[in-house]
């Protein structure tokens, strides 16, 4: 067997056998690939496509090419992900409340992607919380408080890694496949025993539309079911960005309401929908609307808060930000945006806010770049609100006046109006 053999059957549109695809895996992971020929592969499998069979077998070999994480001395751990999204906080809240009726949290994030954000760069906006601990602390923190959250420690899945940054400089990230095999090969490795997915669909997620969205969704259950581990797909607006903060310590600020009940409508409908499937699969009900009534109780009755401050003081953070959200430093600038037309406002592209939120500081170029925590935007007004011209829609928050300035401009012609009654956009598309 020889790679160029690969490369060529897969151009030519034939299916690749298990040890084919081991065997580009294992090469290429061991550098005995070398770039060129990969990118070749990739761009034959992204031009003419894999059956489900080829996918799980490209997952399997992607989960195996580093650590395969075991946690089951921790009981059924259910892993939860999201495809990527703009002003995306649903881990921050969403681990808390379930750990806190009991089901284990074990999860590892990751950082800030292109123009979405990451929840690791976001739990470090809080004073102290460490990102990095050793695998004995992590389950410890999981045995002793049922949470962790932490970044990718271990050797997970480095074919991932490889083949991920060359999909991006190659134009082949866009691919159903090739997506499912990179999330599901990281979650099979992380060691997680039944998986929820956030499918995030529309203008600021990868897949566009709901045609796409679905058979993606599709294949990372049918992946799921091949590797034994229950799959279940959320697919969620984002068209605009989620709830009303863009930005690493203003998305926990808006973390923080939410926990003491201060619930935003769209982030309210993920959470609630993400977690009931959660609790399901760990086996605390099968009926999904006791479940969200379950995670709403949590909330009133504090016990979600107190679990998020356990979480934040086992991992060395200062609660009191999570006390007093006031303590977090604020930028330098805060400037208003303001309506340019009386109307409904009809569009509100996530992609272009998140891009712009990352011109700011709070994303990054280039891997190695660093973030500003305190930047970031605060949307007043999203689609479907009714303004009238020079009202406040939406904040800047900036350490420095020209890039406040530039994001005040570029904002102001984000928003589109019209002046029929615009429908806000639903939450849970399917
Ligand atoms: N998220 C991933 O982890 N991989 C992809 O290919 C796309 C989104």
């Amino acid at each position: 067997m020889n790679i160029l053999e690969i490369i060529t059957k897969k151009r030519d549109n034939q299916i690749l056998t298990n040890e084919e695809i081991e065997y580009f895996v294992k090469g290429y992971t061991e550098g005995s690939i070398p770039d060129y020929q990969a990118a070749s592969l990739l761009m034959a499998i992204y031009l003419n496509g894999m059956n489900e069979e080829e996918t799980t077998n490209l997952t399997l070999s992607m989960a195996h090419s580093g650590d395969v994480l075991d946690l089951s001395n921790l009981g059924t751990v259910v892993d939860k992900h999201s495809t990527g999204g703009v002003g995306d906080k649903v881990t921050l809240i969403l681990a808390p409340i379930i750990a806190s009726l009991g089901v284990p949290v074990a999860k590892m994030s990751g950082r800030g992607l292109g123009f979405t954000g990451g929840t690791i760069d976001k739990l470090e906006a809080i004073p102290g919380y460490e990102t990095n601990l050793s695998m004995e602390q992590f389950m410890q923190n999981v045995q002793n408080s049922k949470i962790s959250l932490i970044g990718q420690t271990a050797n997970l899945a480095p074919a991932d890694k490889k083949l991920y940054a060359l999909r991006d400089t190659i134009g082949c990230v866009e691919n159903i496949p090739l997506i499912a095999s990179s999330i599901m090969s990281k979650k099979i490795a992380a060691g997680a025993s039944k998986i929820v997915i956030d499918v995030t669909c529309g203008n600021g997620a990868f897949m566009k539309d709901l045609e796409h969205a679905k058979q993606l969704s599709e294949m990372l259950i049918k992946i799921g079911k091949l590797a034994g581990k229950e799959t279940v797909c959320v697919i969620t607006n984002m068209e605009e960005p989620l709830g009303v903060s863009i930005g690493n310590s203003l998305e926990v600020i808006e973390a923080i309401q939410f926990l003491k009940g201060n619930m935003q409508e769209d982030v309210k409908d993920v959470v609630l929908t993400l977690g009931a499937h959660m609790l399901k699969l760990a086996k605390k009900s099968e009926d999904l609307e006791k479940n969200k009534q379950d995670m709403l109780t949590n909330i009133e009755n504090g016990k979600a808060l107190a679990k998020f401050k356990e979480l934040v003081e086992n991992q060395g953070g200062d609660v009191s930000y999570i006390n007093t959200p006031e303590k977090f430093e604020k930028a330098k600038y805060i400037l208003p945006v303001k309506a340019t037309k009386s109307g409904y406002i009809s569009s509100l592209p996530a992609q272009t806010v998140g891009e712009i939120s990352r011109n700011l500081g709070a994303g990054r170029f280039k891997k190695e770049d660093g973030i500003e925590q305190n930047v970031g935007i605060v949307l007043a007004k999203k689609v479907g609100d009714e303004v009238n011209k020079g009202e406040t829609i939406a904040y800047i928050h900036a350490n420095s006046e020209q890039k406040a300035k530039q994001a005040l401009e570029d904002l102001v012609q984000v928003y589109q109006y019209q002046s029929e009654k615009v429908i806000p956009l639903k939450s849970i598309l399917s």
